[in-house]
């Protein structure tokens, strides 16, 4: 069967209840813009988006952030690229943070829960093992699901942004995940295999300085 055909379309809402869940027991302002420079070839360029007020340094380095949460477990996955599309960047450095199902950051434990960083190995290669995040209001409306990301590497500008869900229905409404910059990072879930393993494919492209 295609591969596209396992794609899920649905809503997250659905997504949360489907039979891919798994809950595994084991041990969260200031826009920041692309500055528009056009270094990149063809359409590859990782857009910035906001930092948000989560943001902890000093994450733990693991590629496993499942430890003692509970949620659909997913892998999100991709190379870190050169601006031209093409060439994988070793050793970058990538970090992502998001909350608990419940729209919670750990923002104080030492734990650094729902947080962590990793180097990227010689491809470029880089993933993570954890949960789909849950929502949290901002004002009045939910934030669409996302995993906040920064990534830096020698002689690179950094990026500081999001990754959303396709489907989401709170991404037209919100202020972020709406806007034209963000449509490449709006990302497909892929059921991978029979125990309900889900893989978000992301590569990151990085512009020289
Ligand atoms: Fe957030």
């Amino acid at each position: 069967m295609d591969r596209r055909a396992f794609i899920i379309n649905t809503s997250l809402t659905a997504f949360a209840v489907s039979t891919f869940g798994t809950v595994l027991g084991c041990k969260k302002e200031d826009l920041l813009e692309s500055d528009g420079v056009a270094k990149f070839v063809g359409d590859c360029e990782t857009t910035n988006d906001i930092l948000g007020p989560f943001y902890r340094p000093d994450a733990p380095i693991r590629s496993d952030l499942t430890c003692e949460v509970t949620g659909n477990i997913i892998t999100l996955k991709g190379q870190i690229l050169a601006d031209d599309c093409v060439t994988p960047i070793e050793q970058a450095q990538i970090e992502i943070w998001h909350c608990d199902t419940q729209g919670d950051y750990d923002n104080s434990s030492p734990d650094f829960l729902q947080r962590g960083r990793l180097l990227t190995d010689a491809e470029g290669n880089y993933a993570f093992k954890t949960i789909l995040p849950g929502k949290y209001l901002n004002g009045q409306l939910y934030r669409p699901a996302h995993i906040h990301f920064r990534v830096t590497a020698e002689g690179k500008r950094e990026i500081i942004s999001q990754v959303y869900f396709e489907g989401d229905p709170d991404i037209a409404a919100d202020p972020w995940a709406s806007k034209e910059a963000a449509k490449l990072r709006i990302l497909d879930m892929i059921p991978e295999d029979v125990n309900g393993g889900i893989t978000v494919h992301f590569d990151i492209y990085m512009v020289s300085e």
